[in-house]
Parts: C-alpha cells; structure tokens; sequence
C-alpha cells in the first residue's frame, strides 16, 4: 500500500509499504507523531501501482474532448529510471503504449466521465485535462490528474501539431471544439532535460550557460530556469534550466536530433539523461 499523510511534508509524507506490517508501523509512526514531527490527523491509503507510465492530455471545451497524442515523461534523474524524482527529466511523444482505439477508451472514461459530473455540479470545465496513467496489469490506472499541459510532455507534443494552436484555444473558448480536426506530424519528438549539478537535490544557480547559439535547425529549445547574467548572456536560475527537443520521422531519428543539440549546449556541471524515448525505440 502507498500511505501518504495530508499537508505538505518536504517528501518526507509518503511511504511504499512493502507488508502490510510496514503498513501498519508507518500509520502508527504517522498519527503519533513521531515519523513527521507533528501527529497526522489525516491520511491517504492507496493502492500501490506498478507498471509504464503514460501520460494523456485533451483540450476539452466543457462538452467536447479532443485528445493529444500521448507521450511518456521520464521522472527519475539516472539513466535505467534509477535515483530520486524529479519534475522530469525528458520526454517523448507519440508513445505506442496506447493504440488508438485505447485513447477512445481512455478519454470517454477518464475525461469525459469527469466533464460530465464537473458539469453536473455547475462547474463545467474548459481548459487543458492532464491524465498521468500507469499501465498495471489490471489495465490503465489514473495516479495524477491535473487541469494544465505537462511539462516536459507539453514541449514535445505540441511541436508535432500541425493545426494552429490559437486557432484550437479560440474554439475551445468559443466551445466550437467539435468543429475541429487535429493534424499531427507523422514522426516524433524527443524532448531532454539539461538540469543543473546537485538537483533535485541543492543546486547553484548563475552558471553561464555556453551553445545557445550553435543550436541550428536541429532542436529547439526551451527555457525554463534561466534568466539573464551580470553580462547579458545567459545563466542557470533554476533546477531544470532547458529542454532541448529534437524532431525526426522516427523516434530513433528524433533522439538523434535531440541529443546532437543538447550536446552543443553546456553549463558547468550539466546534467541530462542519455536514455529519453530509448525503451521504444526499435519496438
Ligand atoms: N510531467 C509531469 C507533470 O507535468 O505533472
């Protein structure tokens, strides 16, 4: 069972209870205090899930859900998922580990069933639905949800959409989503983490980071912990500081790219994962 104690905890708040006996001592060491500081007055118990994540994202304009292609996002900071979690260490899409007829599936029973009560209860909901799945043995199970893009997943899905995304947003405001039809790139996106030295742990920022510029046509790049150094050129300011994603026919050939402009960028002790959408490719 996974216990997990209400309220923030700095991670220490969730144990993996391997038996039950785990299971019962980690309650006990949660609600008498001695495990978090404080006793907790309330806890989640859930059901351990194990299994490939996959995560499924839709536009949804409070009637009509209109599904992404799925991707998979990489959380763990080694190669061969090893070592601790983090925001994401990269990303691929589109994944085969949902066919087509798997994403009906999914979306009528996920999101569709969650508009449909949303709108039930007066809060009918338009925006972006986020379903991060694990496919466990007993079939697809939800174990996050959220009403926003992923992140890494958002920055290679949307790379590969061909219809315009203003156009999409403005029908989804004008709840006209029905009338549009998604056009994707036949090929996939890879998308890499470079993240700074120590994270997720404690890291230090202000690096300078060096290859912006030598990043043709191959990737693109986005920031998201960086800003601008006592010179003008660019430093680390984050945890994550870029994502460099690479577009190719195949997902070996998108890895490629990927991995050919992460390389050309460097800040002092730099992290990335070498292995991004490497355990489907060749599937
Ligand atoms: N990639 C996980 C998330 O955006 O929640």
């Amino acid at each position: 069972a996974v216990i997990k104690a209400d309220g923030l905890a700095a991670g220490k708040g969730v144990v993996v209870a391997q038996t039950p006996d785990e299971a019962m001592d980690t309650i006990t060491a949660f609600m008498e205090g001695g495990a978090l500081g404080a006793p907790v007055k309330k806890l989640l118990i859930e059901e351990y899930l194990e299994g490939p994540e996959v995560s499924l994202l839709a536009l949804v304009d409070g009637e009509t859900v209109v599904p992404l292609l799925p991707a998979c996002d990489h959380k763990r900071i080694g190669d061969g998922d090893t070592g601790p979690n983090t925001g994401g260490m990269g990303a691929y899409a589109p994944t085969n580990r949902l066919s087509p007829a798997d994403i009906r599936d999914l979306t009528k029973r996920i999101f569709v069933a969650a508009i449909k009560r949303m709108a039930r209860k007066d809060a009918a909901f338009s925006g972006i639905l986020y379903a991060g799945l694990m496919l466990t043995k007993h079939g697809p199970k939800v174990i996050e949800f959220n009403c926003r893009f992923g992140d890494p997943e958002v920055q290679v899905i949307l790379p590969l959409l061909r219809t315009d995304l203003l156009d999409l947003f403005v029908a989804l405001n004008e709840r006209r989503l029905h009338e549009q039809t998604l056009e994707w790139d036949p090929g996939a996106a890879v998308g890499v983490v470079l993240a700074s030295e120590g994270y997720p742990g404690p890291y230090e920022t202000g690096r300078p980071i060096s290859g912006l510029d030598a990043v043709g046509d191959e990737g693109l790049v986005f920031h998201a912990g960086t800003r601008a150094g006592g010179d003008g050129g660019p430093v680390t300011a984050g945890g994550r500081v870029l994502t460099v994603v690479g577009r190719g026919a195949t997902l070996a050939a998108a890895r490629d790219q990927a991995y050919a402009a992460a390389d050309r960028i460097s800040f002092p002790g730099h992290q990335l994962r070498r292995d991004i959408g490497l355990v489907e490719v060749g599937e």
